[in-house]
């Protein structure tokens, strides 16, 4: 019942140029591929041209990152009104953003219910570091940021009137991302079920637990892809490096239908 997602986050790479070539190279292999839902990721730089090369797909876009208000005196920031003219999705609370930017679960708070409001669907990033992976400490921080990311939320509400949950997870432990060093799928899967999916269920209900989709991510490739969609609580992937690679990306999204 959740249908399979993958997104490709390309981070800070690519001009608008590059972008448009990656894009044009996808867009055919993608488009063959039936059951998966695809969502690109470029720089903001690069939204408008990749928007235009997706127009008349189904290939859906999403940004990388917003601020949390509508409008106002935020020199360098891009407001959920603005991307949700471009976008279906905005990633929120990368590791990334996390480590490097300051942002932290109140962030994450605000940037998702920014983004509900402008009707953009949030793929909300969690995951442990290889520290508190180290010291057995996953299931307390995941469950930190997924309740503390989703605090003070009607999101069962939202549910009902779109008929489908309104966000999506992605599980990427920090260890696991930009390494080669992918978590096992049983234990992506554990996490997911019994931390993630756990929390959501306390925090808004199983059945909305259970309509949301759930990705994993971290040093996914075309080899590794097919062991953690087979896991019955892995919904698809959040790609970095291979969602820079035409046919691993297409390769990936094609095991992800299967
Ligand atoms: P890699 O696939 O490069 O490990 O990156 C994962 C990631 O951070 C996706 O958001």
């Amino acid at each position: 019942m959740r249908k399979p997602l993958v997104a490709g986050n390309w981070k800070m790479y690519k001009t608008v140029a590059e972008a448009r070539h990656l894009v044009s190279e996808m867009v055919p292999g993608l488009q063959a591929i039936e059951g998966v839902e695809k969502v690109i990721c470029p720089p903001f730089t690069a939204l408008l041209a990749v928007r235009a090369l997706l127009e008349g797909t189904e290939i859906e876009l999403g940004a990388q990152n917003l601020h949390w208000e509508t409008s106002g005196a935020y020199t360098g920031e891009i407001s959920p009104l603005m991307i949700s003219e471009l976008c279906q999705y905005v990633i929120i609370g990368h590791s990334e953003r996390r480590t490097y930017f300051g942002e932290v679960d109140d962030t994450v708070n605000r940037k998702t219910q920014a983004a509900m409001m402008h009707g953009l669907i949030p793929i909300i990033c969690v995951g442990e570091s290889l520290e508190e992976y180290e010291s057995g400490m996953t299931e307390e921080i995941v469950d930190r940021q997924i309740r503390q990311g989703l605090a003070k939320m009607d999101l069962q509400e939202k549910s009902a009137q779109q008929g489908q949950s309104p966000l999506v997870i992605a599980y990427e432990p920090v260890w696991a991302i930009g390494t080669g060093k992918a978590a096992t799928a049983e234990g992506a899967n554990a996490v997911i079920a019994n931390v993630i999916r756990a929390s959501i269920a306390e925090l808004f209900g199983e059945e909305f637990a259970s309509s949301t989709r759930v990705l994993y991510g971290g040093s996914v490739k075309p080899d590794n892809a097919s062991e953690f969609f087979m896991q019955p609580d892995i919904d698809g992937a959040l790609v970095g490096g291979a969602s820079l690679n035409s046919s691993d990306f297409i390769s990936i999204t094609r095991a992800a239908a299967t």
